[in-house]
């Protein structure tokens, strides 16, 4: 399943979900279906300016990460989606599992474009995501952000 499979089965099932963790859950759920390479994928919430983990699939996850730790922190505070080829070149990349190798992380907005979660995506190979990854992941990321759910 690609990425506009991933978007319009999302967009069908979400239809009319006002739950901020029903819609995470099931987005996650699509992704890891989706995308087999995916090793984690789910979603960080921001909570009082720290990012606390939310629904997600794959190996234990760190419960909380400050904004200026990791990618996730990164992605957060800039408010632009990273890419990271190679996680260990990358600094204060924060290793809840020693496999991953790559990363992307997009962050999600609220209406009034404040950061609101992260989506984080996790692969054991290097260099596993590009510019596609990043459109595709930032138009579902989208269907959260122009929904009724208040994430
Ligand atoms: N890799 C992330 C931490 C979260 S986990 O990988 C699930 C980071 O450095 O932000």
């Amino acid at each position: 399943m690609r990425y506009q499979q991933v978007f319009e089965k999302s967009h069908a099932v979400l239809d009319g979900e006002t739950d901020n963790i029903a819609a995470m859950a099931t987005i996650a759920s699509l992704l890891a279906e989706g995308f087999s390479h995916f090793y984690w994928v789910g979603f960080y919430r921001m909570l009082d300016s720290e990012l606390v983990i939310g629904p997600y699939q794959g190996t234990l996850g760190c419960l909380r990460i400050g904004l200026n730790r990791g990618v996730c922190g990164a992605a957060a505070s800039e408010v632009k989606t990273m890419i990271v080829d190679n996680v260990h070149d990358f600094p204060d990349h924060i290793a809840c599992d020693p496999r991953s190798q790559s990363e992307i992380v997009v962050p999600v907005m609220d209406v009034a474009g404040n950061v609101v979660a992260v989506l984080d995506v996790d692969s054991t190979e290097k260099s596993s995501f590009d510019g596609v990854d990043r459109d595709g992941l930032e138009k579902i990321v989208g269907l959260l952000e122009s929904s009724t759910v208040v994430v």
